[in-house]
């Protein structure tokens, strides 16, 4: 019998992609049509919150490293510390022998911080709330998500296999008439973040946590933007017993990269055993680790700066609510330029960026159809002159019909 190509160890030419299931050129077309296709830029960063694209430099009011740690020397020395102690690589997930002492003392500090029993870091913070969701959550629990929330919240949620119901967003009466129309036995999980990562408005948590209690829900809200810059030492607006799990991220506030979640010893416990994100992942490198516990010792000194992100935020709205234009319900360091159409947002992003200024512009599907705009997030490095040069640049842009 002739042999085949494999037995003789020949290569194969692979067919090309089959159309049926990736029609991706057409996807892409789509994309391009609507002006919502995206590309990958290269960049620099820079100090003082700047940002090397090509051959100029940008103010960048776009990134999330809002207390200006990614480029602080205390987290890249204490990184280093940890690399050349226990290595680069934490060599197997937790369970098996990655649980260096290191983890479990910064996972300490997190807790003592928060105030929350126990923590439990992660590799990052979508896959903290894809397989936090997948883990809590099952056919029978119903999942009360806030329409805005992030895309790995809502994927956690399909994962787990429950019912999502969306209320409307941050509509604490839309949300209770959804919890009394349902039966009083299922199990039930109420998901938001603290402060929203397109729109930069905070939920009235206390109202959450109450309507929490009342239905007898599982509260979870996701930190990821609040962390580092608001709350007591940074560490988000959950105060201890508001929520049964809380999210927060150290990619974003923090500087570096990683998750945490906080809830009570016997959740960790669960977590530890359940959670496929977490049973099946490598450990989080000791660099980053060290980088994050040197974030949390400066996070909780910078009070100043987070004054001073308070002041340029509500400086940055209100010169640009004088020039007419829509912010939102913005009350953060994440101030949204509603502009509507993607591409009227994408002309003034190009805008922007002739004026030397880094806004990006966000379109569906990370936002709604029609709710396209220039999310404009601020550092505790920029200068009141960095924010009166931006408000300038808006004040300089015609819509071309
Ligand atoms: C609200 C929210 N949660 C979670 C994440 C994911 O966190 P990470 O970047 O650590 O994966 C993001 C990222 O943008 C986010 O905005």
């Amino acid at each position: 019998m002739a042999k085949t190509g494999i037995e003789k160890g020949e290569a194969m030419e692979m067919p090309p992609l089959p159309e049926v299931f990736f029609p991706m050129e057409k996807a892409l077309e789509k994309r391009r049509e609507a002006g919502t296709l995206r590309n990958l830029r290269s960049m620099e960063p820079m100090d003082g919150g700047r940002v090397r694209v090509g051959d100029r430099i940008l103010v960048n009011f776009s990134g999330n490293d809002y207390l200006g740690l990614s480029r602080d020397p205390l987290l890249l020395q204490r990184g280093e510390e940890f690399a050349r102690y226990f290595g680069a690589g934490a060599t197997a997930s937790r369970l098996i022998c990655g649980n260096f002492s290191c983890m479990e003392a910064v996972e300490k500090k997190i807790a003592r911080m928060k105030g929350f029993e126990s923590v439990l870091m992660l590799a990052s913070g979508y896959q903290a709330n894809l397989s936090l969701l997948a883990a809590l959550c099952d056919r029978k629990t119903l999942i009360f998500s806030d329409r805005l929330n992030h895309n790995s919240l809502i994927q956690g949620a399909r994962l787990s296999g429950g019912k999502i119901i969306r209320f409307r967003h941050n509509d604490l009466s839309h949300l209770e008439k959804l919890l009394c129309n349902a039966p009083e036995e299922t199990r039930k999980c109420i998901v938001t973040e603290s402060v929203f990562s397109m729109d930069g408005d905070v939920p009235d948590l206390e109202g959450l946590s109450r309507l929490a209690a009342i239905h007898q829900a599982l509260l979870l809200v996701d930190e990821a933007h609040a962390t580092g810059v608001l709350g007591d030492q940074g560490m988000g607006l959950v105060k201890p017993g508001m929520a049964h799990a809380v999210v927060g991220t150290f990619g974003k506030g923090a500087g570096v990269f990683g998750a945490y979640v906080a809830g009570p010893a016997l959740l960790k416990e669960y977590l530890v055993n359940e959670m496929g994100g977490f049973v099946f992942s490598t450990a989080l490198p000791p660099s980053v680790i060290g980088m994050v516990d040197a974030s949390l010792d400066r996070m909780a000194e910078m009070d100043a700066e987070r004054v001073h992100l308070t002041a340029l935020g509500n400086r940055l709205r209100l010169g640009l609510q004088k020039l007419g234009f829509d912010t939102g319900a913005s009350s953060t360091q994440i101030v949204p330029v509603m502009m509507g159409d993607a591409k009227t947002a994408l002309a003034l992003s190009a805008h922007l960026e002739k004026e030397g200024f880094l806004g990006v512009a966000i379109r569906p599907p990370t936002v709604p159809e029609g709710e396209s705009r220039i999310r404009l997030s601020l550092c505790a490095l920029h200068s009141k002159k960095d924010v009166e040069g931006l408000i300038r640049a808006f004040s300089t842009f015609t819509v071309i019909a």
